[in-house]
């Protein structure tokens, strides 16, 4: 070839390859949390991964960090603005209603790619992924218990310890108002120490002013009035029965009255799942209750609640431990002749017929004998099959141990799947 060299290209900043070292892990992650989340009777719903951006902005909220500056947002071919989504609950509420799927409880989950114009380090991605639920029409606290029990027994299940549980209520809409109100006079008399990112969003956002990281607006927030003390009767009764719940059931948890989340859809119960050992991005589950998120998106008013899993940081966690199972190769057919390699794949075929679990790889691409069994041996098969004139005449294969000591030894053809029945790694 001639001219100059191609330019190589690159992921897109903040998005990456997972390579195929590492998705033992992912699968190990995703086998485990459908496994559970089947246990609990919920049912998988996909939905694209585009929508208008007007569901998001009416669903997270015009004034959050996710729809000011998170969004990736364009025109379509015929004008109109879609957004790649940057989470799961606002395309699951559309489908939902869009479906009929709110009217009886219905208890759904979803995974994939979420999509977040945001800063990248280590945790945070512009493409990362969740697994969520998200669960229509209950209203009282026993599903809000059901679910954190649901991550408890997913953190049992991948053996990760070492996570606790925030919760906090952030009560109904009247009662954020007032407290609002609250907040805002209280934070209007220490303007001077608020850092300008807050003092912006006490005209905007003022809840979002809690969630501060600036240690000097902390301090302030430190004598902010608590939120908990806003809370009407209903909601107090909701929160207190959600926390005996989790008593009974011995999930610890501690009160955060400064949780108020990055999205506007929430009420009453909301929580999070915190690894400290994952340093600023530690949080690897949140959610909460959005009782009114359906019937302002168009539905019947539905309760609902739900949350969502960050997968890279479960995966960066599950790193620390045990490797996943090995899902290596069992067998590497090569062939070496012109009969043989004309038959080969046909062979394979027999031997994945009849064992459908045989992870088999048939060589292609010819060479000599020694070439293609040092393919095999680096593939980290466990069995070379050979192939050859004489076995192919004779309707017999070679099979040569390659990870542990054994002569090559040799096998009818109708009986490898037999010889295979008590010998695949899965
Ligand atoms: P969220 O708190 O925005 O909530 O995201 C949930 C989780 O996704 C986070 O706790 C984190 O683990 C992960 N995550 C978020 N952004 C990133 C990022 N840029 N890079 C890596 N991981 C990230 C929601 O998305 C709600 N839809 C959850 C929910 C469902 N609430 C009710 N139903």
């Amino acid at each position: 070839m001639h001219g100059p060299a191609a330019q190589t290209l690159q992921a897109i900043r903040g998005m990456h390859d997972i390579l195929p070292e590492r998705t033992g892990l992912w699968q190990t992650l995703e086998d485990r949390a459908r496994a559970v989340l089947e246990g609990y009777g919920y049912q998988e719903i996909r939905t694209p991964l585009v929508e208008v951006t007007d569901l998001f902005k009416r669903s997270i909220g015009e004034v959050t960090d996710i729809v000011e500056k998170e969004m990736y947002s364009f025109e379509d071919r015929n004008g109109d603005s879609l957004s790649l989504r940057p989470e799961g609950t606002a395309s699951c509420v559309r489908a939902a209603i869009e479906h009929g799927l709110v009217s009886a409880p219905r208890r759904l989950w979803y995974r994939g790619p979420m999509f977040r114009h945001e800063r990248p380090q280590k945790g945070r991605y512009r493409q990362f992924h969740q697994i969520g639920v998200e669960v229509f029409g209950l209203a009282g606290p026993d599903i809000d218990q059901e679910v954190v029990l649901l991550t408890q027994r997913l953190w049992d299940t991948l053996g990760l310890r070492n996570l606790r549980l925030e919760i906090n209520s952030l009560g109904e809409g009247d009662e954020r108002a007032a407290y609002r109100r609250e907040l805002v006079s209280y934070l209007e008399g220490k303007l001077e120490y608020l850092d300008a990112d807050s003092r912006r969003r006490l005209r905007t956002n003022p809840l979002r002013v809690l969630d501060t990281k600036h240690p000097d607006t902390q301090a302030v927030i430190a004598g902010a009035p608590r939120f908990l003390d806003y809370l009407g009767e209903e909601s107090q009764a909701h929160f207190d029965r959600f926390c005996a719940g989790l008593d009974a059931a011995g999930v610890g948890y501690e009160v955060n009255p400064r949780l108020v989340r990055g999205l506007d859809y929430y009420n009453r119960t909301v929580f999070e799942w915190i690894a400290d050992g994952l340093g600023a991005q530690g949080t690897v589950c949140a959610g909460g209750r959005y009782d009114t998120l359906v019937a302002r998106l168009g539905g019947r008013p539905t309760p609902a609640v739900g949350f969502a899993l960050g997968l890279e940081r479960l995966v960066s966690m599950l790193e620390a431990g045990p490797p996943p199972p090995d899902k290596g190769l069992d067998a590497y057919l090569i062939a070496v002749g012109d009969g043989p390699q004309a038959k080969a794949l046909l062979v394979a075929e027999t031997l994945r017929d009849a064992s459908p679990r045989l992870r088999l790889i048939c060589h292609c691409g010819g060479g000599s004998f020694k070439s293609q069994f040092k393919k095999a041996d680096r593939s980290g098969a466990r069995y070379a099959l050979v192939l050859g004139e004489d076995e192919l005449a004779r309707g017999v294969i070679g099979v040569k141990p390659l990870r542990e000591e054994g002569e090559q030894s040799e096998v009818a053809l109708d009986q490898l799947g037999a010889f295979f029945a008590t010998r695949t790694s899965n």
